[in-house]
């Protein structure tokens, strides 16, 4: 419906992991008012559940070309170098950045930040905080300077529907849905200068996900809606180590951060015989497309539902002092890790494609941009690097802010919202949800993306409204183009496997792009 309210600012950033606390600070620094509308509570986006860290190339013992190429070679060919040339260049100093706000990272005892290993990288270049809680202390840090700065306002509870733009296609704000009673609650307009999506991945359209509730990829369905251009969708990657335990809450699953295998534990069958050292040089620490395939294998062959982490011998006190989270995580299910196998299996982890933007986080609409997991910057190509993520956003962030240093438009009148026209009933969620992790999850084939694709279109017949139906009906929209996308990509490349062509094809080293037509359709 109609906008009850309205309010203006300069710059509009939806969502407040650490992409968008990070761009709202810079633009803040630059002299611009600033709004974060967040669907939830502040902190709770994917951020702070962040566990392994977060890489810095600092030491003389590495260097950004190094970093650059395992995060190409992890791409599988579809890394933009040029914006991978950004991440690896631009980072180690954005990181120091963090450091200035009040991010604190382990130290070794000898003083210097404590580096270790993940998935794909060559050298020990992943700094972290609190053992195994890095995002929490990127969200600590960031969240705090955000709330003591007299130019950024934060809405919480605002869930944004769908992009404002001018006659000419420019935006200008988006229309939001606030939570509760008061005098800005109900449908309102944020009209802005700039509007910028930080709303993070898209964890919730599986049944299974290492992703918060909030998950549901509120930006991208919103982008898509309004014409942009999103690539690389089909790529969502699935963490290969998450735990598999009955009775867990159904919503989010516990991770077990790679960087308990970068530190020495091993990948085992149910004969308890390790699997990964066959498979690939880098054995358990390979990109972890290669490891969430040979897991699935390994489950497959023995027709169960997990397979087993072994960490016994880090020892009770390397695991409580490095791994507090994990081993919290397994001790509230009864497990100890350092007497028992941690059972794990792949699940949703992170969305490598999203909206597609340019080196300085522009999108394909003027006015808008895009940045964290929510974007497409090309530096994850067709399987993210670990540790590369919360890197992206701080990186990225910086260079919003520096286009944003140019000036902004003058604020355009919104023409259309091209909005919401139809949601559908949130009741189709959970059958929603199996249809994905069943056809679109680590192993794809035509026969099960057409099955998804088929339910997906059964599902979205059906209709209602409200928040819970906005939030189903992004689900559905990026279900259908991630599924649009995985039917059409026929190869196996990064993390998109598909059984039935299990190589690489030359001819498919390029991006699909995806843009919904005026009735919905993609
Ligand atoms: C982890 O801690 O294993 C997750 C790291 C990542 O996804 O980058």
């Amino acid at each position: 419906g109609e906008p009850r309210w309205s309010q203006s600012t300069e710059v509009l950033v939806v969502g407040s992991g650490i992409a968008g606390l990070m761009t709202a600070l810079h633009a803040s620094e630059l002299g611009y008012r600033v709004t974060i509308v967040t669907k939830g509570e502040i902190d709770d986006g994917s951020t702070r559940w962040a566990q392994g860290g977060i890489v810095a190339v600092l030491g003389s013992h590495d260097s950004p070309a190094a970093h650059a190429d395992d995060t190409l070679v992890a791409g599988a060919g579809l890394c933009d170098p040029a914006a991978v040339d950004v991440l690896t260049t631009e980072g180690p100093s954005r990181v120091l950045e963090l450091v200035r706000l009040g991010a604190r990272f382990d130290r070794d005892p000898d003083g210097r930040w404590a580096l270790t290993r993940e998935g794909g990288h060559h050298a020990r270049r992943i700094i972290h905080a609190g053992g195994d809680a890095t995002g929490a202390e990127l969200q600590r840090a960031a969240q705090r300077a955000v709330l003591r700065d007299p130019s950024i306002t934060v809405v919480t509870h605002a869930l944004a529907l769908d992009l404002l733009t001018d006659a000419a296609g420019h935006a200008a704000g988006v229309t939001v849905h606030v939570a509760g009673t008061g005098a800005r609650a109900g449908v309102g307009a944020v009209l802005a200068r700039a509007t910028v999506l930080a709303t993070g991945g898209v964890g919730q359209v599986f049944d299974a996900t290492t992703n918060p509730p909030v998950a549901t990829g509120d930006g991208l369905a919103l982008a898509l809606r309004a014409g942009a251009v999103a690539t690389d969708v089909e790529f969502l990657q699935f963490h290969p180590t998450v735990l598999a335990l009955d009775g867990a809450d159904p919503r989010q699953q516990g991770l077990v951060t790679e960087a308990v295998r970068g530190e020495g534990a091993h990948l085992v069958d149910h004969d308890g015989r390790r699997f990964m050292p066959g498979v690939h040089e880098l054995a358990e620490l390979a990109p972890r497309d290669v490891v969430a395939k040979a897991v699935l294998r390994t489950m497959v062959a023995a027709d169960t539902d997990h397979v087993f982490l072994d960490a016994r011998h880090l020892g009770s006190r390397v695991l409580e002092a490095r791994f507090p989270t994990v081993t919290a995580l397994c001790r509230q299910a009864g497990l100890d890790p350092a007497d028992q196998l941690i059972p794990v299996a792949p699940k949703a982890h992170h969305h490598s494609g999203g909206v597609r933007t340019d080196l300085w986080g522009r999108t394909s609409i003027p006015g808008l941009y895009a940045v964290g997991e929510v974007a497409c910057t090309g530096v994850h190509g067709a399987n993210r690097l670990a540790s590369n993520s919360l890197l992206e956003a701080l990186v990225y962030a910086g260079r919003i802010a520096a286009h944003l240093a140019n000036g902004l438009p003058p604020q355009r009148e919104p023409a259309s919202s091209g909005a919401v026209a139809w949601a559908v009933d949130p009741a189709v969620r959970t059958d929603l949800q199996h249809a994905m992790s069943h056809g679109a999850g680590v192993a794809r084939s035509a026969a099960s993306l057409s099955t998804a694709a088929r339910r997906i279109a059964h599902q979205s017949r059906t209709r209602s409204s409200g928040r819970e139906a906005w939030e189903t009906t992004n689900l559905i929209t990026v279900a259908a183009a991630l599924v649009r996308a995985a039917q059409l990509r026929r190869e196996t490349r990064g993390c998109h496997w598909r059984e039935d062509f299990d190589a690489p094809d030359e001819a498919w080293r390029g991006h699909l792009t995806a843009t919904l037509r005026t009735d919905g359709t993609l």
